[in-house]
Order: structure tokens, then sequence, then C-alpha cells
């Protein structure tokens, strides 16, 4: 496919942002408290150098990969990302489509509008579910078992929210209260993207909280939900709930949100078939170190022992490289994601997913390695790789 515009992440942000009703755009583009970590994310990636080779033979270049034992053109995974269905028409199945024709995996959110059923029926491959523990276990078995006849085969389990972070963005939007100005608020910023309105509220189906109705009533109503996630986000749960999981859950199990070799050797003990490297996208502890800077010690100290993925900030195929060259198994995307898809819908992420491929191509190309298993740290210009 040739490169055209929308070409970048940044392209697909600002076209996102004409088509949202501005608190969906700040919810998907913001990050807690002074949001130093959401930029330093970012930066930390590209403060990262490569290394250009020439003259050796790069005329078969190949990044195919497998992540969580499933083959993909390239080591990339869409994040989970919370009422990501409500950035285009059914969002998530359309995410899911544009996943499969780009050969990389889906993740659906516990809080995604698209239930299980809807995403599967639209996929042609197997899709990830990630999950947030709720306090009523029933309910969690519930969702295993329907995410697990979904065909899902691995399991993100999301272990950084124990309570939302602060996103002072919501607040200013009247995103996460019911009083008067913030109703108005809301409905003056809906009215003034109809076409949003008309196509994603009103043509599609009613937004609910797909996988959570039954266990949440009045999950159509956004400020409630907030409610409910305050008072239903189990912020008991320990290692231990890892072993309660390993029996519910007969597929791959991955723990989203590790960001200390502490933690990481602590996932390899309890037997965890992966891990992802996140500071949940600068959303929750503002001022923790970037992810890229993180990766390198974690890598050290458990990159034999598992799979390690890595995500925030990561905004092209150079910086899936950048990981990669870093030690990491694969990287997830959020934002980017999102922002295509609001913005073009399935064929805008198709091409996003397509664009970053040829770029990891092309820094494989250029760097001289051929395989994705070969690129390595002797790619980096290693003096400035712990930079922020
Ligand atoms: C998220 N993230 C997230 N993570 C998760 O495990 N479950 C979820 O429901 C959500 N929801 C969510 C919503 C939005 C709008 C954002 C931006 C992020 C975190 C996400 O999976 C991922 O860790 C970060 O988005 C990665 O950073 P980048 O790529 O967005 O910079």
């Amino acid at each position: 496919m040739p490169l055209s515009y929308p070409a970048t992440a940044a392209d697909y942000q600002i076209l996102a942002r004409r088509k949202l009703p501005r608190f969906l755009a700040d919810y998907l583009d913001g990050g807690a408290t002074e949001e130093q970590t959401l930029r330093a994310n970012v930066s930390g990636w590209q403060d990262i150098a490569l290394r250009q080779r020439v003259l050796i033979d790069v005329d078969n270049v190949d990044t195919r990969a497998q992540l969580a034992g499933q083959s993909c053109s390239m080591p990339v995974a869409l994040a989970p990302l919370g009422l990501a269905g409500m950035m285009a028409q059914r969002g998530e199945a359309q995410a899911v489509r544009a996943a499969n024709a780009a050969e990389v995996p889906f993740t659906l959110s516990t809080v995604g509008i698209c239930p299980l059923d809807e995403v599967k029926a639209a996929a042609n491959a197997p899709f990830w579910f990630q999950l947030y523990m709720i306090r009523d276990r029933e309910y969690v078995d519930t969702l295993l078992k329907k995410a697990w006849n979904a065909g899902c085969q691995t399991l993100i389990f999301t272990i950084d929210l124990p309570l939302p972070g602060p996103r002072h963005r919501d607040t200013r939007n009247g995103l996460d209260s019911s009083g008067a100005r913030s109703v108005a608020l809301k409905a003056q910023q809906l009215l003034s993207r109809p076409g949003w309105l008309w196509q994603v509220a009103i043509k599609g189906k009613p937004l609910t909280f797909g996988n959570l109705s039954d266990a949440v009533p009045e999950a159509s109503n956004l400020d409630s939900f907030k409610q409910w996630v305050d008072t239903q986000f189990d912020a008991s749960v320990t290692w231990q709930a890892i072993e309660w999981l390993r029996e519910r859950w007969p597929g791959k199990l991955i723990l989203k949100g590790i960001l200390e070799v502490d933690d990481a050797k602590a996932a390899v003990n309890v037997g965890a078939d992966g891990i992802v490297v996140s500071n949940h996208g600068g959303r929750q502890l503002d001022g923790v170190a970037a992810t890229a800077s993180k990766l390198p010690d974690i890598v050290a100290a458990v990159g034999k022992d598992t799979e390690i993925l890595v995500d925030g900030g990561i905004r092209n195929g150079v910086d899936v490289f950048r990981a990669l060259a870093l030690g990491a198994n694969g990287v997830m995307v959020g934002r980017p994601w999102a922002w295509a898809l609001a913005a073009e819908g399935q064929a805008g992420l198709t091409r996003l997913l397509n664009t970053w491929q040829q770029e990891l191509k092309l820094a494989m190309t250029l760097t001289g390695v051929t395989r994705i298993a070969d690129i390595s740290a002797a790619h980096l210009d290693l003096p400035n790789t712990h930079k922020l």
C-alpha cells in the first residue's frame, strides 16, 4: 500500500479532534495530573538514536513475529481502550476488522462499548480480552467464561488501576459529573459535533458498556458509570488473585501495568505468560518514569523468563523498532489506534497500521537487520538509550 495522507498518528489526532465532541477527544488524549509522564513516554522513545548501517544484504526484510503464540505481520498489538467504541460507530467492531486486516492482535477492554459477542462476530481471528478486577467475583467468573467462549485465548489482566488516576481534562469537561453545569457543557459539546452525534450516538445501537451491561444497569450513563467504577474496581487485589485467575482462565495470562523490576520478577514467579511494561499511557501516577527508560532493566531481569510487551508513547514504526532493540518482544499501541478510528473508521486504522509496518521495515532495512528476532541494542547508539 503506498503512503498517503493522513499518514502519521499526529495527522489522525488532529482529524479525530475535529470529529469528536471535546469531552471525548480530551478523554482520549489526556493523562493524569500535569501530564508529565504522558509527555515523557513520547519523548522517551524519540531520544533514542538508531545506528544507520550500509552495504548489508537487506533484500528480504521480514517484520513477522509471534505475540502470545499468535502469528502477526509485526509485533504490535492494539492496547485495550475503554470507551473506544464511542470513537466511531460500533467502534470496537470496526477496530477488530482493521486489526485482522493488518494481522495484529486486537484487545477488547472490560469497559468497551461493543459486547464480546459483537466483536467475535466481526472478527476473523482470535482477539484478546482485558480484565479489570471487579469486587463481584462471580461476575468476573462469568465475564471470563464469556471471553473464552468468544474465542479469546489471551487475557490481559490490568493491575495498575486500583482506582482511576486524576484526569483533570475529564473534570474540566464534566465527563465524570452529573451536575447541571456538566450536563449543559456536554450537551453543548455534543451539539457542536452533529456528525458524530448522528453517526455514532444515534444511528448505531445504543452506547452501553457491552461487557458490563448485565452488571451495570445504569451503564448507558457515563456519569453513573464513573461512580460504579469507583466503588466496584477492587483495590484490595494482590498477587494471590493471579492464582484465582489461573484456576478460571485456561488461556495465556499477561499482566499489564508493570514498571519495576521487583514486580516483573513477581509476575514471573506467579507464572504469568507475559507482562506489559506500562504506566497506563501516563493516565495513572503522573511523575513515574517513561516506559522506554524502565524497559532495559526489566528486560535484563526477566527477559529470558517471560514475554515482554511495552506501551506508552509509541507513535510510529521507528518507535516499535526502538522498543524491540531495547529487548521487548512486542509493543502495544493505545491512543494512535483510536485517533485513526475516530478520523476514518476501519479504513483509517488499517492504513495507520500499514504505515507503521512500512516504517518498521524501513528502520530494519537501514539498520541492516532482516528479522525481528535479530533486532538488538547493537542497532542503537547506546549512550543515549536511557535518556528521558
Ligand atoms: C487506556 N488504557 C487502558 N488500559 C486498560 O488496560 N484498560 C482500559 O480500559 C484502558 N482504557 C484506556 C482508555 C484510553 C482513552 C487510553 C488513552 C488508555 C491504557 C492503554 O491500554 C495503554 O496502556 C496506553 O494507552 C498506552 O499508551 P499510548 O500508546 O496511548 O501512549
